[in-house]
């Protein structure tokens, strides 16, 4: 049965280009379950874009000179392409800065403020002393007052997970100057989370046994402590807040939070006008047996586990004081939050300032994209902080893609290619035949429950173990010695191949470059896996802005099939490339200067 499977994944700030932590956490894993729920027949929407507002993009904007647009111009393009270099297959990668996502975005705020979800208050808003302006909650430090860490921002402690008001803090400094913010009035809308307390409790505890442990235990936390919370900045970049009196406000504007939050179901929109078929969203959105999962780092748990859940609930009219759904109508809350844990950088947090940091496009210039794909499934931060070292990404990249799969690949490619230059017949099999030829076959079914649950480690060590034992039949049965014995040549031959096949097909989530190479190489036709292509659009004649998307229908189906003897087999091409040691040196001087 074919199911309509949304896979949401974070949208990353367009305030400079990726580096490979911030890929570990949504970009890669999000990629891998939606090449996987294709092969397995379901309809995945796959959509994302940059997040172009708020005070993220404003101080870097500052920093550099420009204005916040062009600055997300800037960098939307940037990251669009790091993306697309990595293989990630998203239906639709678009931006906050479209009309579309401005339009949607002010609906969700209607919605929840005709049910009565939002009310206005008069709050205090940090500024700075010596020049008025405001300042940013997340550019004020201190104290947390609720766990006692003293480097808590203002609009969340890091440590204890609560988010805060500036004005909680204890000892606050403004990280941009230094000074003592002073606070002042000025009247913001708040998003009543108490109202939401008990759906928000029903939802999560349905999802015992379903989400990661860290996951759903980190969200259930945030339960304990739920305060209404300011939706709307003093800050004239961001999207208007649809109201009278409110609209025209050129220094009131929804947090940036808010709205991006709002793109999945935007982008969504945005994808289903595209293809032609203007209402096709509401399958993923409005449909009782469609699945929509979150792929982000732990920082965004809070607003994926909580904010946005309570959004959909009220703009749906549930909540403590019930309502009506807005003119979209109803639309579904998260099934699954999957958030990864931090990566660091040779035991450091990654930083650009300092240079700890790795970007996107440096790896790729020097390095394969699944080379750094398979490192992030099978040595990420899935469940628990995580380092990235050289060293490790050499010994992966040597010890196991180029020595074990790469190897497999190219030994039995070459020999049957050279000695039969097409996949031979197997005559009658032995015991080790038929056994490897069946613990190949029966990994599918393991390897593809592991990857249904986002398990990503354990199932490519599966898939990796076959590979292995499949080098380690080679070893035994030695075909290249048996010159004299052509018929059991061939039959060695043909298992080898049936397993370099199936591995192809497990590993193609994860390594989908590599096992379009394979695909070819066993003489297969067509597109095996799609990849992600940037395409230059517009709306109604507006700026023209690049999206990713791509035709991700290949021939990939996630089975055993078996090969064709006499199946014209083309020369081996080398799979990935074998690292010289001194890499390892070479980088770390890069991050020390
Ligand atoms: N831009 C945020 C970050 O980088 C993530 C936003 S995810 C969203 O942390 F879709 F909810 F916006
Ligand atoms: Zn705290």
């Amino acid at each position: 049965m074919s199911q309509h499977i949304l896979t949401a994944v974070a949208w990353p700030y367009a305030n400079g280009p990726r580096h490979i932590g911030h890929v570990s956490g949504f970009g890669v894993p999000s990629d891998i379950f939606s090449r996987y729920q294709r092969m397995a027949g379901n309809k995945v929407l796959m959509v994302s874009g940059t997040d172009e507002h708020g005070t993220p993009i404003q101080v870097q904007a500052d920093k550099e000179g420009v204005t916040a647009k062009e600055l997300a111009d800037r960098y939307n393009r940037v990251i669009a392409e790091d993306l697309t270099g990595l293989g990630l297959s998203y239906d639709l990668f678009t931006r906050t800065t479209t009309k579309n996502h401005y339009a949607i975005a002010q609906e969700i705020f209607k919605g929840l403020y005709d049910n009565g979800y939002i009310f206005p208050k008069i709050t205090m808003g940090a500024i700075s002393p010596s020049n008025g302006r405001t300042l940013p909650d997340r550019y004020i430090e201190g104290t947390c007052p609720i766990c006692g860490y003293d480097g808590a921002r203002g609009d969340q402690c890091d440590n204890c997970g609560n988010q805060l008001d500036p004005i909680q803090l204890i000892n606050p400094v403004s990280r941009v100057n230094g000074e003592t913010p002073i606070f002042v009035e000025t009247e913001h809308f708040m998003l009543d989370l108490p109202a939401f307390a008990e759906v928000l409790g029903t939802y999560l505890q349905a999802k015992q046994g379903e989400w990661r442990p860290n996951v759903l235990k980190f969200a259930l936390n945030l339960l304990g402590d739920l305060q209404p919370r300011a939706i709307s900045r003093d800050l004239d970049w961001g999207v208007p807040i649809p109201l009278d009196g409110w609209r025209d406000q050129s220094n009131k504007r929804l947090y940036v939070w808010f709205d991006a939050v709002v793109g999945y179901l935007s982008a969504s929109i945005e994808w289903a006008r595209r293809s032609g078929d203007p209402e096709a969203w509401r399958q993923w959105w409005q449909n009782p047996d469609a699945r929509g999962y979150y792929f982000m780092g732990k920082d965004n748990i809070v607003f994926h586990a909580e904010i946005w859940p309570a959004m959909l609930s009220g703009y749906n009219g549930v909540g403590a004081r019930d309502g009506s759904p807005g003119s979209l109508g109803a639309l579904d809350l998260p099934s699954e939050v999957v958030s990864s844990e931090f990566l660091t950088m040779e035991g450091k947090k990654f930083s650009s300032s300092r240079q700890v940091v790795i970007y996107v496009r440096d790896f790729l210039a020097r390095y394969d994209a699944d080379a750094l794909r398979y490192y992030i499934a099978v040595a990420g931060p899935e469940n628990q902080d995580t380092d990235f070292t050289w060293q490790e990404f050499v010994n992966r990249n040597n010890g196991e893609l180029v020595a074990a799969w790469g190897n497999l690949v190219n030994r039995s490619v070459s020999m049957a290619a050279k000695n039969f230059g097409s996949i031979p017949e197997a005559g009658e099999l032995s015991d080790a035949d038929r056994a490897l030829l069946e613990r190949s076959r029966n990994a599918f079914g393991p390897v593809g429950a592991e990857l249904r649950r986002s398990r990503f480690k354990n199932a490519i060590t599966e898939a990796l173990d076959v590979v292995r034992e499949a080098n380690k039949y080679l070893a035994e049965q030695e075909p290249w010695k048996l010159k004299d014995d052509t018929a059991r040549q061939k039959s060695i031959l043909h298992v080898a191949l049936q397993v370099v096949d199936d591995a192809k097909t497990m590993l193609t989530p994860f390594l989908p470059g590599s096992s379009n190479k394979v695909h070819a190489m066993l003489g297969g036709e067509g597109v095996w896996s799609g990849m992600p292509e940037i395409r230059e659009v517009d709306e109604d004649g507006g700026e023209s802005y690049p999206v990713i998307t791509g035709d991700y229908t290949g021939a990939a189906r996630w089975e055993h099939q078996p090969i064709k003897p006499g199946t014209p087999l083309a020369p081996p091409v080398p799979l990935f490339k074998k690292l010289d040691p001194k890499v390892v040196d070479e980088e770390l001087a890069r991050l020390a200067d």
